[in-house]
């Protein structure tokens, strides 16, 4: 039988394999700090912090945009747990939430179920906000051949999925697509605290980015 320490050690070398060398913003340091935050929230609410902290290690396993499609990523996941005798309820219960998590973008939503998964989620959606998610969208932008910005294009609301990840964006466009709602979507009150700060962040940032874009700072 393996212990829960064993089966998260196992975890952490398997996600490190699967994305140590991802660039699309999926890497491994994302998936490190997802797994940090879901743990700190998880600590000052009454749940099952061993699920928050497997689901949030292997919840970028499953994307459909490192898999051929979402059926194979998640048998990954699924093989992966049965692999390291992850018990029966825990297992269920943390792919659950790594499928209800991939429903993203476009008008698909689904929503989550248990704590442990508002949990995972709001860990990931912090991460795309703030200094943190600012980044991850110029490097993401970076991988597409996307540009920085262009004044001429406005971004674009109530997509498909297929829209949304479509060629026409930049980088500036996503702010309004994503990153300036992820504040109003955060489920427990500890993220909703930390999101109104990397919300402002954000808020800050555009402004400047304008007046230097407008050469007038
Ligand atoms: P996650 O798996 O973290 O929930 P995504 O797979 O949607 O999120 O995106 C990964 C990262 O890339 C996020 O930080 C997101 O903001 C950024 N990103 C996604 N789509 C775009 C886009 N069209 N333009 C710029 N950045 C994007
Ligand atoms: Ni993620």
């Amino acid at each position: 039988m393996n212990t829960k320490e064993h089966i998260i050690k196992a975890a952490r070398e398997f996600v490190y394999a699967e994305l140590g060398g991802d660039s699309s913003g999926h890497d491994w340091w994302h998936v490190h700090r997802v797994t940090e935050m879901a743990k700190t929230i998880a600590r000052k609410e009454n749940v099952n912090v061993f699920v928050c902290e497997l689901a949030a290690l292997l919840h970028d396993v499953a994307d459909e945009k490192l898999n051929q499609d979402e059926e194979t990523g998640v048998n990954k996941v699924k093989t992966w747990m049965d692999d390291h005798e992850v018990d029966e309820v825990s297992a269920a219960h943390i792919l659950e939430i790594i499928t209800t998590m991939s429903f993203k973008g476009g008008t698909q939503k689904k929503e989550m179920s248990t704590l442990e998964g508002k949990i995972v989620q709001d860990a990931d959606r912090l991460d795309a906000i703030g200094a943190i998610g600012i980044s991850r969208v110029m490097c993401y932008a970076g991988f597409k051949g996307r540009p920085i910005h262009d004044p001429d294009m406005k971004p674009r609301e109530n997509l498909t999925l297929e829209e949304y990840r479509s060629g026409k964006d930049t980088a500036i466009m996503h702010f309004y697509e994503k990153l300036l709602k992820l504040k109003s979507t955060m489920n427990t009150h500890t993220a909703k605290e930390l999101a109104v700060g990397r919300h402002q962040f954000l808020e800050t940032y555009l402004e400047q980015f304008y007046a230097e874009w407008d050469a007038k700072k």
